[in-house]
Parts: structure tokens; C-alpha cells; sequence
């Protein structure tokens, strides 16, 4: 007999129910069982005394082992769990688990510790249900669009982003470097003529960092197209892509996001807002008394970014704020420049960036100027080589995916990946 899941069974037909066992009740003359696959969950209902050879088999029945029921399923008012009861024929326990090592209430270190565990709570698989949501619309959307899904090497000759926040591995005879982003080869798609084309694989940084927003390997979206205006036209396409994902979202997980996390999804307006940095920050003071050096105002810190959420709020009326004209040595050699402003943007949403995106410099000469005042020249040679034979203008973003899904679900970065990864941890 075919397996169902539980929330598409019919009652009164011969069924098999198969999943880990959520409750057990086992008395004299009557076990429950609750059992629970990926759709929900079901109450087994057993007379013990049309069962004398299944004694043995419920006595040793433990939490969370996973067991395959056939019998027929029968409304019944009297029982909580959707008014239904599953009256078997068959019992077969398929693994039996042992001894639980976690509590309903351990912290989320230990839950991680048997994260495979921790992710049989419907609302921990929400978190992968909401993320396949977003990245499969970003997907339709720029296919939509004719853009070229790509998979760039993450093992790599050069840092991209900053030499400081990269792992080296040993490569035979030679030093090689994990990805901190796929920029040097989305731009090689540029010079090969592909135009638009994105790519979601990870992203490695080798960054000391212990707050909720970071980890060292990361699920990147990043995305590049060619013959554009300006920078705003990637900010424009961002916006664009984000709504749609967010809307999809909402429409599919709506509900179960506020039922499960509290959380109301809002699907944002367009145009998203926009904001200078300088212009950012004497909002924050004045507001707010946010106050930072005049020296230090080149980028973002933390508190601005979590200040500038109440800012957009209470401005714009907008979840989302892009913000531009960052000092130039606080950005990559790469992004173009014009009268020494970068022409690039970050976009913060809850408070949080998520995206770096920019107007890529695609002059030869320039590039290998900006790349020679960092010191960078000899190292990303073959990079700056992609711009020696022709290449359009072009920009693009990089977009952090567990960052999009903390946010829109209101937790920390290690409960929204599958399995996070810091400093001090590398397993399971
Ligand atoms: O801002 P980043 O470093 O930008 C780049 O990688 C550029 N190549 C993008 C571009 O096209 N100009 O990284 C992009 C995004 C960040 O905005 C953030 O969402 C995420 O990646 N990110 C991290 N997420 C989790 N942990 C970390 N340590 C992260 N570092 C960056
Ligand atoms: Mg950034």
C-alpha cells in the first residue's frame, strides 16, 4: 500500500500513515498514538484486546520513533486532535528512538547541537517552507526576465570583498581562497555577453563576529545585468524583485508566519525610499541624538542601521531604506566611482542590511587604478583582465538570504538557517 500524509487521508478507505511518534498513552485496555509526518498530525486509536500480539511491540514504543500504521480512519468528535481517529490493522515500529537529549525549553545552542531534532517542530520547518517560497519566486521572477541562473568556483585565486575576511585553503601546491562572494565571476559573465544572470549557492567570510546577523558560510542571492544608467536601475530592479518574493510570501504563508512567529508579513510599496548617508545621519541626530563622528560617517554601524528602521517608519512608512553615497575606502575597488562618491547603495530592512549593490566600474584603466590603490593589483590580475576586451556597464547585488528570511520571521540568524556556522562551530 502507498503512504499518505495525514492531511490529505480520507476517512472509511484503507490508508498508511507513516511518521514519529508525537504522543503515546498506553493503558490497560487502550493505546494512543499521535503521529506526526510533514502535513500534521493524527491520533491512532488501539483495542488492546483485538491485539494481544502488539503488547511487546507498544511497551517498548518510545517518543519520536518512527512507525508505519495501516487501518482506516474514523471521524470521532470525542477526540481533540481534528476529530479524527485512525483505527489501525497493522503496527510496525520502523526506528526506535532513544532517550531524548532535548527539552521543550533548552536554549538554542543545545538545539543546535541536535538541530535535526529541533527541526521536526512544525514551526522550525516553517522557517525552510518560507524560504523556499522566496528564493523559488526570486527565481520566476528574473527567469521571467531572461536572466541566466549561473554556478560560480568557490574555491578562487583572490579575496574579493576584503582580504581580511577570507579563508585560505590549501589547493596541492598553491593557496587558494573560499568565495567571499561570486562578484569577480557574475562581472566575467558581463564581458561574456550574457547580460543578466544570477546565481544563489554560499557565500564564505571569515569574519570573528558573535552577533545574531552573522555566520561564516551564508546562502547568498547575488545578481548582475548589463547596460544600465546608473545604479538606480539595480536599486529599481531590487525593489521590484523583493515586492514580488514578499508577495508570494504572504499570500502562502501569511497566516501560519503571524500564527507561529507574530509576525505580520507586509509587502512593500514601490518606490522603496531613498537616502544619502550624510543626509542619514543628520536625520539621526537631530531625531534622535544619534550622534557619530564626522570621520567615522563614511558607512554604516550597527545602532545607524537599527535606527534608521524608526527613521524610515516614521518618514516614509516603509520597512525597507536604501541608502547611498558611502565614502569610497569604506567600499569595494570595484564599485564605480563618480567625483570620488561610490555609486552604490546598501538596503536595510528591520533595521538589518541585506543587500550591497553597485554600479560595477567596467572601464579597464580605471579599474586597474582603483584596484592598484588597495594594494590589490597583481592579485586579482585575472579580473581585471575580464575588462581588457570589451564589457558592458553593468551592476548588480548581492543579497543574504538567511538575512532576508531572519527578518521576515523576527529571529536570530542561527535558528534561520538549516545549520549555522560560527567561529566555534562547525558541527553537526
Ligand atoms: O555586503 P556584502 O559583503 O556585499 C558583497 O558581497 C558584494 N559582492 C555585493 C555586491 O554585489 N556589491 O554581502 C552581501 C550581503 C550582505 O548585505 C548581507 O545580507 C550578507 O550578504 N552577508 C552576511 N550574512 C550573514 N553573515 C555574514 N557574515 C554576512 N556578510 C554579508
Ligand atoms: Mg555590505
Amino acid at each position: 500500500m502507498n503512504r499518505t500524509f495525514i492531511k490529505v487521508a480520507q476517512t472509511n478507505v484503507p490508508v498508511k500513515i507513516e511518521g514519529f511518534l508525537e504522543r503515546i498513552r498506553n493503558t490497560r485496555n487502550m493505546a494512543f498514538l499521535v503521529v506526526r509526518d510533514r502535513s500534521g498530525a493524527l491520533q491512532a486509536t488501539i483495542k488492546k484486546e483485538q491485539h494481544p500480539d502488539w503488547t511487546e511491540v507498544l511497551d517498548h514504543l518510545t517518543l519520536e520513533s518512527v512507525v508505519s500504521l495501516e487501518g482506516t480512519i474514523q471521524e470521532n468528535p470525542q477526540v481533540k486532535l481534528g476529530g479524527r481517529e485512525l483505527i489501525p490493522t497493522r503496527l510496525e515500529p520502523l526506528s526506535l528512538a532513544a532517550a531524548l537529549p532535548l527539552s521543550k525549553d533548552a536554549n538554542i545552542d543545545t538545539r543546535l547541537d541536535y538541530r535535526w531534532i529541533d527541526l521536526r517542530a512544525e514551526k522550525e520547518r516553517l522557517i525552510f517552507e518560507v524560504q523556499t517560497c522566496l528564493v523559488s519566486a526570486m527565481r520566476t521572477f528574473l527567469v521571467e526576465r531572461d536572466f541566466l541562473e549561473i554556478h560560480t568556483p568557490k574555491l578562487i585565486a583572490a579575496a574579493s570583498e576584503s582580504g581580511a575576511d577570507v579563508f585560505e585553503v590549501d589547493y596541492f601546491d598553491q593557496k587558494a581562497y573560499l568565495a567571499q562572494s561570486p562578484q569577480f565571476y557574475k562581472q566575467m559573465a558581463m564581458a561574456s555577453g550574457f547580460e543578466r544572470i544570477f546565481e544563489t549557492g554560499p557565500v564564505f567570510r571569515a569574519e570573528k563576529s558573535y552577533t545574531n546577523r552573522h555566520t561564516t558560510e551564508f546562502t547568498g542571492f547575488d545578481l548582475e545585468f548589463s547596460y544600465i544608467e546608473s545604479f538606480h536601475d539595480v536599486m529599481q530592479l531590487e525593489a521590484e524583485l523583493l515586492t514580488y518574493a514578499l508577495s508570494q510570501v504572504q499570500t502562502r504563508y501569511g497566516e501560519a508566519i503571524t500564527r507561529l512567529y507574530g509576525k505580520e508579513v507586509v509587502v512593500p510599496k514601490l518606490p522603496f525610499p531613498v537616502i544619502a548617508l550624510p543626509e542619514l545621519y543628520r536625520e539621526l541626530e537631530q531625531r534622535y541624538g544619534y550622534y557619530l563622528p564626522e570621520s567615522e560617517r563614511g558607512d554604516t554601524t550597527t545602532e545607524a542601521e537599527q535606527l534608521s528602521y524608526r527613521f524610515s517608519m516614521e518618514e516614509f512608512g516603509h520597512e525597507f531604506l536604501l541608502i547611498t553615497d558611502f565614502a569610497a575606502q569604506k567600499r569595494a575597488f570595484y564599485h564605480m566611482r563618480k567625483e570620488g562618491v561610490p555609486q552604490g547603495y546598501d538596503l536595510v530592512w528591520r533595521g538589518v542590511e541585506i543587500t550591497t549593490g553597485a554600479q560595477r566600474e567596467h572601464r579597464y584603466d580605471v579599474l586597474c587604478q582603483q584596484a592598484n590603490e588597495r594594494g590589490l593589483g597583481e592579485d586579482v590580475r585575472f579580473y581585471t583582465e575580464f575588462f581588457r576586451y570589451g564589457c558592458p556597464p553593468h551592476g548588480g547585488f548581492g543579497l543574504g538570504v538567511d538575512r532576508l528570511t531572519m527578518l521576515l520571521l523576527g529571529i536570530g540568524i542561527k535558528e534561520a538557517m538549516f545549520l549555522f556556522r560560527s567561529p566555534n562551530r562547525l558541527t553537526p
